[in-house]
């Protein structure tokens, strides 16, 4: 196909270099529907004749059916889906199928699809990360969440939280990549059909009735830009790879507390393995994989930036390189999330069996500047007091009562320590550690979930409403009004 203008076939190498179909299949849904609606507004507009428009809907419904039931095969030798698709409604149709292209090039139909495939794939990751910032705030306001464990910094034991707040905390990150997801998304308002291989076109497009029929706001202002902007798929490659890296901690974190020693998180046998040679062991090799999967996630944005750097506009045959690097990180980041979700769903989180360390010194240090002691001096009391305890292997809750009041005198007669259960309880700071401020955190996650789930079933409702369009009887002569002068 398109190669009258030369003598010889493409070599059997570039072939297969050049071929996009691979990768293409993900776009057959999208490009079918892009396909249809630009033949329908070539109908309307009386570009085509209205009865070749409705053989070639006819023909595109057909195809349709075939990718539902998953009989439609791309052949490499027609390069990508667009080629594929033409090529299969001519077979159907004849003539009237060599009609279809009319007005339009490859750059814009595969700008098109592109970003129709996005939308649907960002709805995706909105509901995959919703779901599972809603489970973690499930898990937070359960009987776990009243667990209190050592909070790190340094992976050394600081200060003693709820594990709710800890559970909510890892909420608010998935919440604001379900956030980003829906942000990048109702930012795709500008359809790039009509804009032709990069310049638009000396036929009477109506290029505003291909874009309400897609569910875009308006056409794309340039065609120049159109056809080479990917910064939507640059963003969603971004706001993977940042779910990637909280998904990463929060893996991290499970691993960390399933080994004994911590023994902080039980997975459920679903979700560890065991080793093929050690029958004792119980590894947690899919909170692992999600560790791994960080990697590629934050490669592939690196791999498409790359892509895109120094390239002139406006269409460049590098930008298909970048199509597998979206698909694939779409793909692993659902699957990701559809084992994250009931990974924690099934995880237990238990009280550690010793408590760790000194936690309480700050509450000490604290308890001392209340009564008016400097906060440096304080400190320097406490940390004195520690070192020696260290030498001699005790703590500061070991201390008799007379050594007590000849270290601490002006604290006589109140707890300067609190106990190790109690410690969340004195930081009661908005957004601190105390029981109020981590319920008014999970009110907050419970609100967020809400709101986001809310906007995804809207959208989704909407897309449906959409192809419902295409059902209509075609009306020729038809232009939109209010057409940009
Ligand atoms: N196969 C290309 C891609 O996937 C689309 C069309 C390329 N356009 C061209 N003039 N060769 O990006």
């Amino acid at each position: 196909m398109l190669r009258e203008r030369f003598s010889r076939p493409l070599a059997k190498a570039a072939l297969a270099l050049s071929s996009s179909v691979r990768e293409d299949a993900e776009l057959l849904r999208a490009d079918l529907w892009g396909s249809r609606v630009h033949a329908r507004m070539l109908g309307e507009t009386g570009i085509l004749p209205a009865p070749a428009a409705r053989r070639i809907d006819r023909g595109l419904r057909a195809i349709e059916r075939l990718v539902a039931q998953g009989r439609f095969q791309l052949a490499s030798e027609l390069e990508d889906v667009h080629l594929n698709v033409e090529s299969e409604l001519v077979r159907r149709i004849g003539r009237d199928g060599e009609r279809l292209h009319t007005g339009r090039s490859r750059n814009d139909q595969v700008a098109t699809d592109l970003l129709l495939w996005l939308r649907e794939a960002l709805l995706d990751l909105e509901e995959g990360t919703t779901a599972v910032a809603v489970e973690l705030g499930r898990r937070a306001e359960g009987p776990d969440g009243s667990i209190v464990v050592a909070g790190w910094t340094h992976l050394q034991p600081a200060q003693r939280v709820y594990v709710a707040q800890i559970l909510g905390t890892h909420a608010l990150r998935f919440l604001r990549d379900a956030e980003r997801f829906r942000s990048i998304r109702e930012r795709i308002v500008d359809c790039p059909l009509g804009s032709g291989a990069l310049a638009g076109s000396s036929l009477p497009l109506d290029r505003r009735r291909s874009a309400r029929l897609l569910g875009f706001r308006r056409p794309s202002p340039s065609s120049l830009d159109a056809v080479s902007d990917r910064d939507a798929v640059l963003e969603t490659l971004s706001a993977l790879a940042l779910l990637g890296v909280h998904t990463s901690s929060l893996a991290e974190e499970l691993v960390l507390g399933s080994m004994p020693e911590v023994g902080r998180v039980r997975l459920a046998d679903e979700f560890v393995s065991t080793s093929s040679l050690m029958p004792h062991k119980r590894n947690p090799d899919l909170a692992e994989l999600l560790r791994g999967e960080s990697g590629p996630a934050i490669g592939r944005l690196v791999a498409h930036l790359a892509i895109l750097k120094g390239l002139p506009l406006a269409y460049n045959r590098d930008l298909q390189v970048g199509k597998p690097l979206l698909f694939e990180g779409v793909e692993r980041a659902r699957q990701g999330l559809e084992v994250l979700e009931p990974m924690l769903r099934t995880a237990r989180f238990l009280a550690p069996a010793s408590p760790a360390g000194d936690t309480g010194s700050v509450e000490l240090v604290d308890a001392l500047v209340a009564r008016g002691v400097p906060f440096r001096a304080a400190h320097g009391r406490v940390a004195r007091l520690l070192g020696k305890l260290e030498r001699t292997h005790r703590t500061l809750r070991e201390l008799s009562p007379s050594e007590w009041d000849r270290a601490f005198p002006e604290l006589e007669g109140t707890p300067g320590l609190p106990d190790a259960e109690e410690e969340p309880e004195r930081r009661t700071t908005e957004g601190g550690s105390a029981r109020r401020a981590v319920r008014s955190l999970l009110t907050e996650v419970r609100a967020r979930g809400w709101i986001a789930a809310a906007a995804a079933r809207s959208e989704r409702a909407r897309l449906a409403r959409l192809r419902h369009l295409l059902d209509a009887p075609l009306r020729p002569h038809f232009r939109s009004t209010h057409r940009p002068s």
